[in-house]
C-alpha cells in the first residue's frame, strides 16, 4: 500500500515525507483533470442527499487526518455536488465555465501564497500588466487605474465610491455624506442589476437617491426619460452626479446606448459608470464590439473575468479613468504601510490604495494564464459562439409550437416558456425538473410578470447538442406536467 503523507504540526505544517505529498498531489491533480475531461458524462447538477449535507455538520477537527483521506472525502462529498457551471449544460444565471490553464494557475498562486495588497514583488506587476491590457481593451489612458476585486457587485460599489468623491470631494471620507449640504442623485435603469442599488446603500448615499429610469422595448435605458428625471431633480434642488449604464443586462443581455449615455453624462456633468459585468468583455469579439460604442468614454467600468472570459471564480475588476481620484478615494496613510525607496516596501502606489482590501489574493495569475494560453482572439471567439448558440436556441424556440419567446435575444440570453394555463407555476416546475434531471440547468426570471425559463449561454463548452437537449427536455417535462395536472 502506498504511504500517505504525514504532516507534523510540532515542526510546522510541512510534511517530512515530500515524496508521499508529491504522489498524493499528483493524484489530486489527476482527479480534477479527469473531472473536467469527463464533465459531460456527469449530471449538470444533482440535489444534495441528506447524508451528504449532514457530513458538513461536524465540529472542527482537533486531530489530524491523512491528506489522502481528506481528498477521498472531497471526491465523495464535495465534487459531485458542486454548482455545475463547468458542465456544458449549465445555463443558469451568468456563470462562466472556468478553464484548465486558469485552474492550474490557481494552484500555482496558492503555492506562492502572495499577498497583493502591496509591497514590491512581481505578482503585483502581473496585476499591473492586466490593468494595462484592460486599459487597451477599452481605449483608456495610461493614467487610468484598475484593480481586481471579488466580482462586479464589489466593482460597482467601488465605482459609486469614486463617483461620490468626484461629486462631494475627498472631505466626504472624513465628514461623511450626512455632513454635506448637497442632495445628490444617481440614475440607472429598471433593467440594472440589484447590486447598483446596493452600492448606493453601502456608500451611505441611500437607495432613495437612485432614480430607476424606465427602459424601451429592448430593455435599454430610455434616454429621454433619463433626461427628464435629471431635469426634475435639478428643479427639486438635487445635484445629479452619476449615471450607471449596463453592458449586458442580467435578465436579457441588453446593452444600453452607451454612446448616448456618454454624451448625456458629459452634457450634464455626471460621472458615467458602466456595469459591464459580463458584457464589457464582448469588446474582444469583433462583431459584437461595435455595440459597445461609447464604453470608451466611461469614467469607470466594472467587469468580471469569471463570466465570459472563463477565468475560474472569482475575478472581478474595476477600471477608473482618473487614477488619481481613484487613489484619493481609498488611500489611507498608516505607519505600518510606509512606502520606501528600496527594499520590499518600495513602490509608491500599492493596490491597497485603490480599494478597501489590504489582504488580496493573486486573482491576476489565473487571469494572466487564461489570456496568455488562449489569447484574446480565442476568448472573443467563445463570446461570439455563445451568442450564435443563443440565436440557434431562439430559432429552435420559434420553431417549437409548445414554446414561446418572451424577450428579444440581444446577446447570449434567451428567455422563453412552455405555453399553458397557469404558465408561471408550470414553468417554475419545468425549470426545477430540468435542474434535477441533470440534463441542463437554466434559471428563471420575470419578464413583464411572466416567469421565463432563462438560458444564459456563457460556458465555452456548450454546443448545439446542449441546446437541443434543453429544447427536448423542456417540452418533455412540460408535457408531463400538463398530463399530471389533467390526471
Ligand atoms: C449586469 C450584472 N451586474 C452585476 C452582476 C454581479 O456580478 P458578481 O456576481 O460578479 O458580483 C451581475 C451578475 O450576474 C450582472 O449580470
Amino acid at each position: 500500500m502506498e504511504k500517505t503523507p504525514h504532516f507534523n504540526a510540532v515542526s510546522g505544517l510541512d510534511s517530512s515525507d515530500w515524496q508521499s505529498v508529491r504522489a498524493q498531489g499528483h493524484r489530486m491533480l489527476d482527479d480534477i483533470l479527469d473531472y473536467v475531461e469527463h464533465i459531460r458524462e456527469r449530471p449538470v447538477w444533482q440535489p444534495i442527499p441528506d447524508d451528504v449535507r449532514a457530513h458538513f455538520s461536524t465540529g472542527a477537527p482537533a486531530h489530524p487526518t491523512d491528506l489522502a483521506a481528506v481528498h477521498d472525502e472531497f471526491m465523495r462529498y464535495i465534487l459531485p455536488y458542486a454548482t455545475g457551471n463547468t458542465h456544458p449544460g449549465f445555463m443558469g444565471w451568468v456563470h462562466g465555465g472556468g478553464n484548465v490553464p486558469g485552474m492550474l494557475a490557481e494552484m500555482l498562486a496558492a503555492g506562492l501564497n502572495a499577498n497583493l495588497g502591496g509591497r514590491d514583488h512581481v505578482p503585483i506587476e502581473v496585476e499591473r500588466q492586466i490593468v494595462q491590457w484592460v486599459r487597451q481593451f477599452f481605449g483608456f489612458p495610461e493614467t487610468a487605474s484598475g484593480l481586481f476585486v471579488t466580482g462586479t457587485s464589489m466593482a460597482n460599489l467601488l465605482g459609486v465610491l469614486v463617483a461620490r468623491t468626484a461629486a462631494l470631494g475627498v472631505g466626504v471620507r472624513r465628514y461623511g455624506v450626512a455632513a454635506g449640504q448637497q442632495r445628490i442623485s444617481a440614475y440607472t435603469s429598471t433593467a440594472a442589476h440589484g447590486c447598483v442599488a446596493q452600492a448606493m446603500d453601502l456608500s451611505g448615499l441611500g437607495t432613495g437617491s437612485l432614480r430607476v429610469v424606465p427602459t424601451n422595448g429592448l430593455q435599454q435605458i430610455d434616454l429621454d426619460a433619463l433626461e427628464r428625471a435629471i431635469a426634475a431633480d435639478r428643479r427639486a434642488g438635487f445635484t445629479p452626479f452619476l449615471v450607471v449604464g449596463t453592458a449586458g443586462t442580467v435578465d436579457i443581455g441588453a446593452i444600453d446606448d452607451l454612446a448616448g449615455l456618454a454624451r448625456l453624462a458629459h452634457r450634464e456633468g455626471l460621472w458615467f459608470h458602466v456595469d459591464g459585468a459580463y458584457g464589457a468583455l464582448a469588446i474582444l469579439a469583433p462583431e459584437i464590439a461595435p455595440r459597445l460604442a461609447g464604453i470608451e468614454c466611461a469614467d469607470s467600468i466594472a467587469l468580471d473575468f469569471h463570466k465570459w472570459a472563463q477565468v475560474p471564480y472569482d475575478a472581478g475588476f474595476i477600471l477608473v479613468r482618473d487614477g488619481t481620484l481613484h487613489r484619493d478615494t481609498f488611500a489611507s496613510p498608516a505607519a505600518y504601510l510606509r512606502r520606501e525607496t528600496r527594499g520590499l516596501a518600495a513602490g509608491a502606489l500599492w493596490p491597497c490604495d485603490l480599494g478597501p482590501d489590504l489582504s488580496r489574493g493573486f486573482r491576476a495569475l489565473k487571469t494572466w494564464f487564461t489570456f496568455k494560453v488562449h489569447g484574446t482572439a480565442a476568448i472573443g471567439a467563445v463570446i461570439s459562439r455563445t451568442c450564435a448558440l443563443a440565436r440557434y436556441l431562439e430559432r429552435k424556440v420559434n420553431a417549437t409550437p409548445e414554446l414561446e419567446l418572451l424577450a428579444p435575444v440581444a446577446l447570449n440570453i434567451v428567455c422563453f416558456r412552455y405555453r399553458g394555463d397557469d404558465a408561471n407555476r408550470l414553468n417554475a416546475k419545468i425549470v426545477a425538473d430540468l435542474q434535477e434531471s441533470g440534463i441542463v440547468a437554466p434559471s428563471t426570471t420575470m419578464i413583464n410578470d411572466r416567469l421565463a425559463i432563462r438560458a444564459a449561454i456563457v460556458n465555452h463548452r456548450t454546443s448545439e447538442r446542449d441546446i437541443d437537449a434543453l429544447i427536448t427536455a423542456t417540452v418533455a417535462f412540460g408535457d408531463t406536467q400538463l398530463q399530471n395536472c389533467a390526471a
